[in-house]
């Protein structure tokens, strides 16, 4: 990225940072351990996390998900995005606690001003200050809309050119079948990832993980490289944030 240095931006997944099995539980062991390993790392980093059990809770009792919805009951709308401002908050502490400056921007004050963003970011970035973004709901033309972490992130891809983007996950990379049998894919080929896109793939995955594929999949076509690993192990991450292959997923960005 001209003139910061390197720069990595790291998804922590809604399924690492809480319990997504109970509503509103954070995972602040996982949690501290992402900060703690990054505090540890030397290059200027975004964040983006997701809503795990605390957004995607009421996302769903309220029928939204990424395309744009009525809502007949809009405390609903008011419930998602103050979910996500509690667990924005916890991912704040625990980040302060480790000293990584974090500054937290909601996707409703940059969507209008794209140039804007860019300074702020450089500017933010440039004095050692962490930009945290998350997963939000947002008004559209025809009601509401959940924008996704992993949106936020391809879409910062785009902007920032990062040396790499990591997607941290609850398991150790992608595994040829949804059962997560069978040894983990440690190199996704983009021939691979086009079959899966058109769904001729013996490579079977839940919808979840095909959505991600495809965001890294377009993220490695701006050339840059996309690692998913398990956001509970330390030494993965730390790996991954170097940029060393062999460790998850990786797709490499496309030159
Ligand atoms: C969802 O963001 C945000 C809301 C539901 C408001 P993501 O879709 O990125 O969340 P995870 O990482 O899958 O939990």
């Amino acid at each position: 990225m001209d003139g910061i240095g390197a720069l990595v931006i790291v998804k922590f997944g809604g399924s690492v940072i809480t319990d997504k099995n109970h509503p509103l539980s954070l995972n602040q062991v996982a949690l501290d351990s992402l900060s703690k390993t990054l505090s540890m790392h030397p290059s200027k980093k975004v964040i983006v996390h997701g809503g795990g059990s605390f957004g995607h809770h009421y996302a769903k009792m309220a029928g939204l998900n990424t395309r744009c919805k009525f809502v007949d009951d809009i405390k609903q709308i008011a419930l998602i995005r103050k979910s996500m401002l509690e667990l924005n908050a916890h991912v704040i502490n625990s980040l302060y606690l480790y000293g990584l400056n974090p500054y937290t921007i909601a996707p409703f004050y940059w969507s209008k001003s794209l140039n804007g963003l860019k300074a702020l970011l450089y500017k933010l970035l440039s004095q050692n200050v962490c930009p945290v973004f998350f997963g939000d709901v947002l008004p559209c033309n025809r009601g509401f809309k959940i924008l996704s972490g992993d949106d936020i992130s391809y879409f910062l891809c785009r902007m920032l050119k990062p040396s790499r983007m990591i997607f941290c996950i609850n398991v150790d990379g992608i595994f040829p079948s949804s059962n997560m049998k069978g040894p983990i894919i440690r190199e996704l080929d983009p021939k691979v990832v086009e079959k899966i896109m058109a769904k001729k793939s013996s490579i079977d995955v839940t919808g979840g993980i095909v959505r991600k594929i495809k965001i890294a999949y377009k993220i490695s076509k701006l050339g840059v490289d996309v690692f998913f690993v398990n956001g509970s192990k330390p030494d993965d991450f730390f790996k991954a944030l170097n940029g060393e292959y062999g460790v998850g997923t990786c797709m490499r960005g496309m030159k």
